[in-house]
């Protein structure tokens, strides 16, 4: 199965793009076809109903759109921001909901998040389940919140602390083979199963107009 992961920063260095290299090297170890990217590769700007209107999804958003497209689940690193879910991500997942079909519903997603601080991020990523889950996704029950990121790592960029490692490998393993039990369900063939399932996660995208681009 084909999972799509990123960090959602621009930072080099980032403690979360280090921490979604662990989860996909953990995946690629359990059998998964994991497209590691890097937000620079999905460059777009702010939401803009007239961009939209005039031209479509951006390149970047296209882009983005498309590997999530080839891919039936995502590992998202967050960074908390202020308590919440950046900016940048929040703006991604806001152009791709404007693609139809709404690249979001039914896919799988795991969010993970690393933090210098104590409490590793995990209030950012009760927020960003948010959006996700309104747009349709399927959100993996557990996150994994790393503290004090910046000393978790060795210089391999593993994971120092055996607990921590321990625990992640057992939130992925458990994500993998749910994501995988649900994929021909909810991101397969077209089935009259699948289009039962698509009616019953799109509540949002009755509320939102169809996309001008992006279909
Ligand atoms: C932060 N940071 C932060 N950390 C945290 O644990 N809770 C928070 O609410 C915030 N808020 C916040 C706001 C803004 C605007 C910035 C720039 C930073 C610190 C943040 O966790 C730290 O910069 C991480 O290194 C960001 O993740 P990456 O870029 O290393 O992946």
């Amino acid at each position: 199965m084909r999972i799509l992961a990123f960090a959602a920063s621009l930072r080099k260095g980032s403690y979360n793009q280090k921490l979604v290299a662990v989860v996909a090297e953990m995946l690629r170890g359990i059998g998964a076809d994991v497209d590691l990217a890097e937000f620079r590769d999905f460059d777009m700007p702010l939401y803009d109903y007239d961009l939209q209107t005039a031209e479509g999804l951006p390149p970047g958003a296209e882009a983005m759109r498309k590997r999530i497209e080839a891919a039936s689940a995502l590992v998202i690193g967050s960074p908390e921001y202020n308590y919440s879910i950046p900016g940048i991500l929040k703006n991604a997942i806001d152009w791709i909901s404007r693609a139809r079909p709404m690249p979001w519903r039914g896919r799988s997603i795991y969010l993970v998040s690393a933090s210098p601080g104590a409490i590793g991020g995990i209030r950012g990523l009760w927020q960003t389940r948010i959006p996700l889950e309104g747009c349709g996704a399927l959100v993996f029950p557990d996150m994994f919140a790393l503290a004090h990121a910046d000393k978790a790592f060795d210089a391999d960029g593993a994971l120092t602390d055996a607990g921590a490692r321990e625990r992640l490998q057992n939130q992925v393993t458990g994500f993998y083979r749910l994501a995988e039990a649900v994929a021909p369900l909810c991101c397969g063939e077209e089935t009259p199963r699948k289009q039962e399932i698509t009616r019953a996660l799109e509540e949002e995208s009755r509320i939102q107009p169809p996309s001008k681009g992006g279909e």
